[in-house]
């Protein structure tokens, strides 16, 4: 037997010191004969069990990974609060490359962890996990959604994540404009993958004008057989550049919000489906420094978790897309109180979530 390593009690000290609030508990699983090693983390059940995807990545250490879990669980537990689920935060992270290391064996090992957990965590798809492999995990666990229909899942939950993005657009567009019509304005889609053809749907339907961009080609030609007056830039940096941009909407990686783009952005308003779009801490103030209205990431692209939070209850997709479409009001309830405080959206969004959990907590 080893001693407690330098490593090991650096991790406690992540767990117990990193945010207000801290995280209720932490599990490490592991099962060899898979070779699944694995954190479950838990940050809060104050709204309900915690709800949030398995990411499957290589890790550089395992520290790393702990790291990961715990900030990503912390986000669902705001993320679900704002969507008003009885849900939650927590999040896996499954430490290997998904490419070599996932098995059914591991999957299944892993539903077994998830299942010990009694309902604490419920599990859903993140990066490097599908809707096949949740069907897997579903074998060992009732708390594992994100599955396919035939097992009873809700599939692809792209269709009403863009429903949420397009109905936070339409609150920025009212609180900003008088109005919550898209009709006539510009907006720049950066990644019309999944979500971003769908909501490229919504806006045409809308009578918005639509430039998109996307590396892969294929992407953007979907698109422009379906509607031949959406139009193309070469990239994500002449895209935000477009002279008369009234909406920019990333929709593709995380970090679409930093140091280089906020100086030349010309739109009067973010608002998109991709995670993470703040490079780093004060990059909202930059934004309403320059009296650009960002609809936050984490409470626009919403859809997707009410659709696997729905599939524990049996899913039905006209509740869902009724429950998505309140992330318009949400949205607007959001400016509001920033306007109130004079701090910008993604902080108003934060103290309305925060408020949301310590009521809940109250006896
Ligand atoms: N799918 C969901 O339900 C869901 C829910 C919440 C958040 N999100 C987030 O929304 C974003 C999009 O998700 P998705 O499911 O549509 O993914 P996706 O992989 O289907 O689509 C992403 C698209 O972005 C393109 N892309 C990648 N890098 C780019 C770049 N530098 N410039 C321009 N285009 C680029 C890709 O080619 C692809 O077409 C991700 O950040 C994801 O985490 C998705």
């Amino acid at each position: 037997m080893t001693d407690v390593t330098g490593a090991s009690v650096d991790v406690l000290h992540t767990l117990f010191r990193s945010d207000q609030g801290g995280h209720e508990q932490v599990v490490l699983c592991q099962d060899r004969a898979s070779g699944l090693k694995a954190v479950i983390a838990i940050h809060s059940t104050a709204l309900g069990p915690a709800l949030g995807g398995t990411r499957f990545h290589p890790y550089a250490t395992e520290a790393a990974a702990v790291a990961d879990a715990l900030n990503l669980a912390r986000g669902m537990s705001y993320k679900n609060a704002l969507a008003g689920l009885e849900h939650g935060g927590g999040k896996a992270v499954i430490i290997g490359d998904p490419e070599t290391l996932k098995s059914e064996e591991l999957l299944l090992a892993y539903g077994r962890f998830v299942e010990s957990l009694g309902g604490r965590y419920v599990t859903a798809c993140d990066v490097g996990t599908y809707v096949a492999d949740m069907d897997v995990v579903a074998r060992e666990t009732r708390w594992a959604t994100g599955r396919s229909p035939e097992n009873g899942g809700a599939g692809d939950s792209s269709v009403l994540t863009a429903y949420g993005v397009f109905q936070g657009m339409r609150a920025s567009a009212h609180h900003l404009w008088g109005s919550p019509s898209l009709s006539g304005r510009l907006v720049g889609v950066a990644g019309v993958g999944k979500v971003g053809h769908h909501l490229v749907n919504h806006l045409i339907q809308d009578g918005a004008e639509v430039v998109v961009t996307d590396v892969r080609e294929e992407s953007v030609r979907r698109i422009q057989a379906k509607y031949p007056q959406v139009t193309a830039v070469a990239d994500t940096a002449a895209l935000i550049r477009i002279e008369g941009l009234d909406i920019y909407a990333p929709c593709a990686l995380g970090g679409a919000l930093g140091d280089d783009t906020v100086p030349v952005l010309t739109a009067k308003v973010v608002c998109g489906a991709a995670n993470n779009q703040l490079a780093h801490p004060g990059v909202e103030k930059d934004l309403s420094d320059r009296s650009i209205l960002y609809a936050p990431d984490y409470v626009v692209n919403a859809g997707g978790v009410i659709q696997v939070a729905d599939e524990l209850h049996g899913f039905d997709f006209d509740r869902c897309k009724a429950k998505a479409a309140r992330i318009y009001d949400t949205t607007l309830e959001i400016f509001a109180r920033a306007n109130e405080e004079g701090v910008p959206p993604a902080v108003a969004a934060d103290r309305i979530a925060e408020q949301r959990m310590a009521e809940a907590r109250r006896p």
